[in-house]
């Protein structure tokens, strides 16, 4: 046999992972290999692969007779929208793609590169958890990826995609990466699986109700994205990827657009309803002035409450938040700040503008919100609008009141550009609440008490349910017309693209967590 025969042998041999059987066994699964989901992830002929013949090195339960080349994960490099990415794609063919010593060097290599060349690393996840041939290596194995995850974390995106099992600590991974996305009916994440559950705490649960994509994309928020399929999963990234910059120091591509940007749009003059007991869906805002019509929406089925995705102005990335008045009223929970803070750090790390988009009537009340944690959770939101330099721009289309005012990106936690509609009410709280407290004495003494408390109320929206107040006192730049809402968000962040602000020098700050 030639050098070059040989090369060609063992390149084939590569391909078949842990041979042509299990590959079927994956696709009756309804699952691809590894190589052919990367084939799928990256533009076409872009992939490059390293480290195709490493293979383990463990003795023990007879391996040293189960060598396959590449060890059960495929890494390397490849393009995504034209930009490099490194990738590593777990392949369940071979090992159950469970992690042993050899595999996790592979995939800490390719971290190491992408934090070297700033690019994002994908991970596609389908594995068995630790290798238990090789034992704690395999846990060391964990580890080495465990730390990788966080000194990239704010440096390059970091995006994992659970095609399979991850169970276990295995979890963790994916869990200190900025997004994940699963896949409907074929992927579990769970940290113990439904017999382990059974036999500690008696509870019955299925492995799709516990840890499957659904849950996790509406329950536990653990899942930002439930994907159809394996295809519709990778194709997510994609258009994450395509509103993000490659790393830190930069800032996401501009994408062309036909879309006028000065564009108005009579309808949402009235959309807003001028009676604040009216709910409206503030999605058909956001899809009204952004570029297109076109919104990725971030955890779209957990804290419906609030809004967060990825979305287009005249071509410039931003990150939207905005509360949700067809839900909850708009009120912030624990769920809805913690969503929120986890999205806008994302988009400062990355230099994501954030566009907000306020209608809330305060913190959600409830003895259930106190015991969670309300305070600490809202505080993440505050926390996290108040750390962030990026251009912040915030409108006011209707209720802003109480501390969920101050901390909707408020102009005195550093929001640069802050408007609203005329139907804003920016007050302490509502005007029924207000009354109720103020003038109890008063209403009850009256000769018609329901006339006075109407009299009262009828003070209290002129005086305070409006936005003229703020105005007046520069907490709120202009009171726009709302069809004009687009053309003024453009303006704002062209103004903007300049801008320069810091925050003071510290190792870290200490996020209520
Ligand atoms: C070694 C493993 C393996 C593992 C699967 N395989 N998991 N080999 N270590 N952890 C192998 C199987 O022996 C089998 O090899 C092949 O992969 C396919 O597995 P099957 O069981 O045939 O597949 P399936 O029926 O689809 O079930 C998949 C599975 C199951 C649900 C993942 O294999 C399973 O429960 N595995 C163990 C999961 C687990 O407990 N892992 C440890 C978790 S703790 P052959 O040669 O027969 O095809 C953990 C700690 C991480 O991960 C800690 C980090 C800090």
């Amino acid at each position: 046999m030639s050098k070059l025969e040989l090369l060609e042998q063992k390149n084939k041999q590569a391909m078949l992972g842990g041979g042509q059987d299990r590959i079927e066994k994956q696709h009756a699964a309804g699952k691809m290999t590894a190589r052919e989901r990367l084939l799928y992830l990256l533009d076409e002929e872009s992939f490059v692969e390293v480290d195709r013949f490493v293979t383990h090195d463990c003795h023990d339960f007879g391996m040293e007779k189960k060598k396959v080349l590449g060890d059960g994960v495929v890494t390397g490099y490849g393009a995504i929208h034209g930009r490099k990415v490194c990738v590593f794609a777990q392949d369940f063919t071979a090992y159950g793609g469970s992690l042993g010593m050899a595999f996790a060097k592979k995939i800490c290599k390719i971290m190491d590169m992408a934090a070297k060349i700033g690019v994002p690393v994908i991970g596609l996840n389908d594995s068995g958890g630790a290798r238990i041939q090789e034992g704690v290596i395999s846990l060391a194995g964990y580890a080495d990826i465990f730390l990788k995850n966080v000194l990239s974390s704010g440096v390059i995106p970091q995006i994992s995609v659970v095609m399979g099992p991850c169970a276990g600590g295995a979890v963790y991974s994916p869990a200190m990466t900025d997004f994940i996305i699963m896949v409907k009916k074929t992927s579990h994440m769970f940290i113990t699986g439904p017999e382990v559950i059974k036999s500690v705490t008696h509870e019955e649960v299925n492995k799709e109700d516990l840890g499957g994509a659904d849950a996790h994309a509406s329950k536990s928020g653990v899942a930002h994205f439930a994907a159809e399929d394996e295809k519709h999963a990778l194709t997510i990234v994609r258009e994450i990827l395509s509103y993000s910059p490659s790393d830190n120091t930069q800032k996401a591509p501009v994408v062309k657009t036909n879309d006028p940007w000065d564009r108005e749009d009579e309808e949402l003059n009235t959309l807003v309803p001028e009676n604040s007991r009216k709910a409206y869906d503030i999605k058909d805002v956001i899809h009204k002035v952004i570029d297109d019509g076109k919104f990725l929406e971030v955890h779209e089925n957990y804290a419906q409450n609030l809004v967060v995705g990825f979305a287009r102005f005249n071509g410039q990335a931003v990150g939207i938040v905005a509360n949700q008045p067809n839900w909850l009223a708009g009120c912030l929970d624990t769920e809805a700040s913690k969503k929120g803070a986890r999205f806008v750090r994302y988009c400062d790390a990355f230099n994501i503008p954030l566009i907000t988009f306020v209608d809330v009537p305060g913190f959600l009340p409830g003895i259930k919100q106190e015991e969670n944690g309300i305070i600490f959770h809202g505080a993440k939101l505050l926390y996290a609008f108040c750390e962030a330099t990026v251009p912040k721009i915030t409108i006011i289309t209707r209720k802003a009141y109480g501390g969920a005012y101050d901390v909707m990106s408020s102009k005195h936690i550093r929001g640069d550009v802050n408007y609203a509609y005329p139907t804003a009410e920016i007050a302490v709280m509502g005007p029924q609440g207000a009354v109720n407290i103020v003038s109890r004495k008063e209403i009850a003494q009256a000769e018609n008490p329901e006339e006075k408390k109407q009299e009262l109320v009828d003070h209290y929206c002129e005086k305070f349910a409006n936005p003229y107040k703020a105005a007046e006192l520069g907490f709120i730049d202009e009171v726009i017309y709302p069809a004009q809402t687009r053309k003024r968000i453009v303006q704002a962040l062209e103004m903007l693209k300049s801008k320069v602000d810091l925050n003071p020098k510290k190792k870290h700050g200490n996020i209520p967590l």
